[in-house]
């Protein structure tokens, strides 16, 4: 079993790699292998839009998308944690979300012709689990998060909750003190507990 964790801060070693690591380190006492994946490391463009994955089921725009898709479907579990930016999740983890999202149901999936209705085969990620982490100052939580939870149940994925939400409050003045926020730990540490039981009861 393996939980890849996707940390979209531009900023290394930040808050929200601080808990997506706190996640992974929760995971792997269960005997969970884990890899942590820095966006700040990739370069992700956005979705042009172009709609070839419809066909070619692949995407056309060459860069590190290619290695992030082929984590994510070799992954179990999923864990996305996003610094708030303007009550929004970060520009780079939208573009591998969006892409991401659009191939995982085109790989599964035709294309339908005129008024005809989808009955939807499920996703490339049907059945893999997922968690959110979002982590900010002071507010816009609710709306980042949502981004990620959308994203996860339009694609057929099994998402997992905590003890509260999965959110960290960290960097006033851009400090890197998400390891003061005792009470975020404790509920992604839960988060992943939960995970872990989530993905130990599907192997089963
Ligand atoms: C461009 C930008 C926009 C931000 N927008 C918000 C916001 O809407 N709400 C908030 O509470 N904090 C906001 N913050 C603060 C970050 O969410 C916070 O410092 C977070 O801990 C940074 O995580 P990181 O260290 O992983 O980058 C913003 C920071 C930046 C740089």
């Amino acid at each position: 079993m393996k939980v890849v964790g996707f940390c979209g801060s531009p900023r290394v070693k930040g808050n929200t790699e601080f808990l997506v690591g706190t996640a992974l380190e929760q995971l792997q006492k269960q005997g969970i292998e884990t890899e942590l994946i820095r966006l700040a490391d990739k370069k992700i463009d956005q979705c042009s839009g172009c709609y070839a994955c419809v066909n070619t089921k692949e995407c056309s725009i060459e860069d590190d998308f290619q290695e992030l898709f082929q984590k994510m479907m070799e992954a179990d579990g999923l864990i996305l944690g996003s610094p708030v930016y303007h009550s929004s999740i970060t520009p780079k983890l939208k573009a591998l979300l969006d892409r991401a999202g659009f191939l995982c149901r085109w790989v599964a999936n035709d294309m339908k012709s005129g008024n005809s209705s989808y009955q939807w085969k499920g996703t490339a990620f049907s059945g893999k689990v997922m968690a959110p982490i979002t982590v900010a100052r002071r507010a816009g939580q609710n709306f980042a998060f949502a981004q990620l939870l959308l994203w996860a149940t339009v694609n057929d994925m099994i998402v997992v909750g905590s003890n509260y939400w999965n959110v960290g409050v960290a960097g006033t003045g851009g400090k890197v003190d998400a390891d003061q926020d005792a009470e975020g730990i404790g509920i992604i540490r839960h988060m992943s507990d939960n995970m872990g039981f989530v993905l130990k009861q599907l192997k089963k």
